[in-house]
């Protein structure tokens, strides 16, 4: 009898797309704030796998959280950040190991993930606790003045301040220096690397609108703040050479390894990586726990829950004066976890296949762009129950036996979701970042009542390369007081 034959594969051009213009295609259909909810909306049209077309190209749309799976495990030799992200993050001075690929990726990879493994967060928590006291006291005191603290704008100050401490070895204290130009321009470069990675034609290579020339001047002012903390880590590299075999922050690591004979690392890869810390570590950890308080505020009973947790393993203590306190706080990552399900800081990633391969039924030639669209499984009801609820139990009913003191236990059930990317590209502040989020949430449900100041359905999501809220009314008041 003869084989069946396979079943035939279909072209990217074979997949449903959304009717679009002779030339410009599908262009005029998006917006680049609401991109990602764009392409999901064409997914809950078109399917898993469908195209839009950008100026004459057919562009894939993954919706599928196995097919996803898959395709991050290859890398680097198989798939790549997109082109667009590539050249962006190259002309705005934040070509890092975000951007790298290959092996300049490899290098720049080992020396980030030295960074930032749990030995080298468990020595950083006097800092980070320090950090966190701050964030307190500014807060009570606001009140105590009748003023509401400033939450979302606080928590990237804060962020940051954690972020350029461990990697940098400095503390800036951009939370209590009201207008610190750093922070406005990494806000600034955040914006334009979203703007840019999504305008179908690259207008700025030829005429410069005032936007383009601000950003030129804000890559201008953020390389020199950095090679202002270059400079002093040589003096200190100088003044302590033992620091070459055992360097104290991720800068001198960088720096020591440019030194090396045949290292192959640069200045800029220097520079860029610093940068790249910055804004892969600032703007992400501080809007998932902007999401997280947002949650919090518009659901009392998860607050109780979170708030007897955090009695429990704090005590008399206003925060974790202890790293071990963490590990503790399960409920409250479990509540991350869940904030990080339903609004991911991530939602959409753009890449380019390095070489042909089949996704699903479809053959995809090396070159083509593809995008995942990250939270696939995450808002599916066949993967999680009434998927829109918020509800931290979730993460906690169905493995009690593994959510031990280890702050990374309950991403266990967390395969179908990639808040932290997935493979071996897996973010790897994870660690870093799931601890800020167990040391402020504690510190903040201990310390604070929450109240949300506005209907939370008017909260919309933006995307500017991470999706934050639209604004963030969380109203705090201190705990206790009438
Ligand atoms: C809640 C906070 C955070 C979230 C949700 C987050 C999310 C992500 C995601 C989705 C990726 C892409 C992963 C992939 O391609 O598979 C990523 C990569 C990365 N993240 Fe994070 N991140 C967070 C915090 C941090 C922190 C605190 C740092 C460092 C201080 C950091 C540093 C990086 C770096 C360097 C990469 C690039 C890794 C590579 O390409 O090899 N992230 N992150």
């Amino acid at each position: 009898m003869a084989a069946t034959a396979p079943p035939a594969l279909r072209r990217i051009d074979d997949l449903p797309c959304p009717p679009g213009l002779p030339l410009l295609g599908n262009a005029r259909q998006i917006t680049p704030s609401r991109f990602h909810a764009t392409l999901e909306g064409w997914a809950r049209q078109y399917g898993p796998l469908y195209r839009f077309r950008m100026l004459g190209e057919s562009v894939m749309v993954i919706n599928d959280h196995r097919l996803l799976g898959e395709l991050l495990r290859d890398r680097p030799e198989g798939l790549a950040r997109s082109r667009t992200l590539r050249l962006t993050a190259d002309e705005l001075g934040a070509n890092g190991v975000f951007s790298a690929e290959g092996e300049r990726w490899r290098n720049q990879r080992k020396l980030v993930m030295r960074a930032l493994t749990p030995e080298a967060v468990r020595h950083f928590f006097p800092t980070m606790e320090r950090m966190t006291g701050r964030l307190l006291q500014r807060w009570q005191e606001a009140l105590d003045a009748g003023r509401q603290p400033l939450v979302a704008r606080d928590l990237k100050a804060w962020a940051m301040d954690i972020v350029m401490a461990l990697s940098f070895g400095a503390d800036s204290n951009v939370l209590q220096s009201d207008d610190d130009p750093l922070q406005r321009d990494v806000e600034l470069m955040f914006t334009m690397i979203g703007r840019r990675m999504v305008l179908p034609v690259r207008y700025w290579n030829w005429l410069k609108l005032p936007i383009d020339r601000e950003a030129d001047r804000m890559v201008g002012r953020i390389t020199e703040r950095v090679q202002g903390f270059i400079a002093q880590s040589r003096s200190r590299l100088a003044a302590n050479p033992a620091l070459r075999e055992r360097p104290s922050n991720m800068l001198e690591a960088m720096v020591v390894a440019r030194d090396e004979a045949g290292s192959g690392f640069t200045d800029e890869d220097v520079i860029g990586n610093a940068i790249t810390l910055v804004f892969a570590g600032e703007d992400t950890a501080a809007t998932t726990l902007g999401w997280l308080l947002y949650f919090l505020s518009t659901h009392p009973d998860a607050t109780a829950q979170a708030r007897a947790e955090a009695d429990a393993v704090l005590g008399s203590a206003p925060m974790a004066e202890r790293f071990d306190r963490l590990g503790g706080l399960n409920y409250i990552e479990a509540a991350a976890m869940e904030a990080m399900r339903i609004k991911p800081v991530a939602p959409l990633a753009g890449f380019e296949v390095l070489r042909d391969r089949v996704i699903g039924d479809v053959s995809v030639p090396a070159g083509s762009r593809v995008f995942g669209l990250m939270r696939s499984a995450g808002l599916d009801d066949a993967h999680f129950p009434d998927a829109q609820r918020f509800d931290p139990q979730r993460w906690l009913a169905s493995s009690p036996a593994e959510h031990t003191s280890r702050p990374e236990g309950l991403e266990s059930q967390g395969r179908k979701i990639f808040p932290f990317g997935a493979g071996p590209r897996l973010c790897p502040g994870r660690y870093l970042a799931l601890c800020e989020i167990r040391m402020a949430t504690s510190m903040i449900v201990k310390n604070f009542e929450l109240s949300f100041e506005d209907d939370p359905s008017s909260v919309e999501e933006i995307f500017a390369l991470t999706m934050n809220p639209s604004h963030l009314p969380v109203r705090l008041a201190r705990r206790g007081a009438a």
